[in-house]
């Protein structure tokens, strides 16, 4: 026999190898809190439905408590050869109380509890990352607003196509992480069940109260089925998801950020305390966070790739394959946390180059369709406008002279239902301002698409 808490059955110690290749407290320590509320409500139970005295429950939950404090305090030595966060806790509280400890075992597996640990530790997880969001979220709608005004040119193909306002574009991020929270609140509804009770796969013999921890540790309900409880991680996966779609967005707003600070574009203004400098170029301010958040989202999606591939083979209940589970999952919560931070302590200190913006805007003939949209409501078909405005964009090229810098005798060289007031719809403000409907680029939109958003938040 030996020392280990499952060494009954053994003739001979674990490899010393084998201890630490298959140890996961070097990670699941960080558990360690999920762990001793779960273990605090499954004794509770435990109590109530008479398997434990309530002598044996106090003495369990004072010294559960005793073993966070050490933890907390950095007085607690974790070991190896206790394997994981669960039986390292067990082992010190039995150290504490005694035979009680030895006890709270009871109609439990660390099957059901390792699945009921990393389930509280996700929705913490989740909570911190929603705040996070929102206040990203609110940054973007106090940006938006104040950039209601500016005007921007807006891209398809990296190529100016029609001008639109910079809080239009902001509110564009806006939405993409509106659908993103919506995707985590989802996922928090779903994991919130509690598989504790499912013990190591069938369930148990003891006349155990599953609603009762369910309630104490915050869940819904429980969960309904004991092999699907302590096997699937699919809630993991699911936040991978919701993690990986949150960091593309961010990985394109952060593109574009990079974009906007370089010389070449000059559209932004970052300040200082969120670039760096090169140790050689001394004029090098670098927009790094941006950049760091685009290379962040590499590895999120690495991990969701992890989560699904350990998943994909595992036969019903649990594997062992399932403590992979932990390192991905927590990378993930760590990088977006950090992530979000980051950005919502950078949006609202964002500066806007307007002047640049808007002479850039007045570059690469950017009314070209609103020309053509006033030659159609002159009574010329689409398809006719659009050769017309393509003449003139032709000439302009040739001449060097954008629409509305044209007289109007050139302008009606391609067109005699061109008139005076083409210049009018030719302004980038009579541009934006035309694009006056729900979703659209006018100022007044995007100062409601602001009110709206703001009660959704
Ligand atoms: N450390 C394990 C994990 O993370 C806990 C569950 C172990 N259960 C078992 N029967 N070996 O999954």
């Amino acid at each position: 026999s030996t020392n280990q808490s499952w060494g009954g059955r053994f003739s001979e110690p674990t490899d010393a190898f084998v201890e630490r290749f298959t140890a996961s407290v070097g990670f699941d320590y960080r558990l360690y809190a999920q762990d001793i509320k779960g273990s605090i409500a499954h004794a509770t139970m435990l109590a109530k439905v008479g398997v434990l005295t309530e002598a044996e429950r106090d003495l369990i939950i004072k010294g559960l408590e005793g073993v966070r404090a050490d933890i907390e305090a950095g007085k607690f030595e974790w070991s190896v050869s206790l394997e994981d966060v669960h039986m390292n806790i067990e082992a010190a509280l039995t150290k504490r109380i005694g035979i009680a400890g030895k006890k709270l075992h009871t109609g439990r597996s660390r099957n059901d509890q390792v699945a009921t640990d990393i389930r509280l530790y996700l929705r913490d997880a989740i909570d911190v990352i929603s705040g996070e969001l929102n206040r990203l979220q609110t940054g973007l709608l106090d940006l938006a607003e104040r950039e209601a005004d500016t005007i921007m040119p807006g891209f398809t193909h990296l190529q100016t196509a029609q001008p639109v306002t910079f809080g239009h574009h902001l509110l564009a991020w806006f939405e993409m992480l509106q659908r993103d929270h919506g995707r985590l609140r989802d996922c928090r509804a779903r994991l919130n069940q509690s598989p504790l009770g499912a013990a190591a796969l069938a369930g148990t013999t003891y006349p155990i109260d599953r609603a009762m921890t369910a309630e104490l540790l915050g869940f819904d309900k429980p969960t309904e089925n004991s092999l699907d409880s302590v096997s699937d991680r699919d809630f993991a996966i699911e936040f991978c998801s919701f993690a990986s779609i949150l960091m593309t967005h961010l990985s394109r707003a952060s593109e574009e950020l990079v974009l906007w600070t370089s010389a070449q574009f000059g559209f932004i203004d970052l300040p200082d305390r969120f670039c760096t400098g090169s140790s050689i170029m001394p004029q090098k301010k670098n927009p790094d966070v941006p950049e760091l958040v685009r290379g962040k989202t590499g590895r999120v999606n690495g991990h969701l790739i992890s989560l699904l591939t350990l998943m994909k083979s595992q036969p019903l209940a649990y594997n062992k394959d399932n403590q992979e589970d932990k390192e991905p999952l927590f990378d993930a919560v760590d990088t977006v946390r950090d992530c979000l931070r980051a950005f919502a302590d950078m949006i609202p200190a964002i500066e806007s180059r307007k002047d640049n913006m808007y002479e850039a805007a007045k570059r690469g003939f950017s009314t070209a369709t609103d020309l053509a949209d006033y030659l159609v409501r002159k009574g010329t078909p689409f398809r006719d406008a659009h050769e017309v405005v393509g003449k003139s964009v032709a000439y302009g090229l040739k001449t060097g002279k954008d629409l509305s810098e044209m007289t109007l005798e050139e302008l009606q060289q391609f067109s005699d239902t061109i008139e005076q007031d083409v210049f009018d719809v030719l302004t980038l403000e009579g541009s934006v301002a035309a694009r006056n409907h729900i979703g659209g680029t006018a100022p007044d939109q995007v100062r409601a698409a602001v009110q709206r958003a703001r009660t959704t938040l």
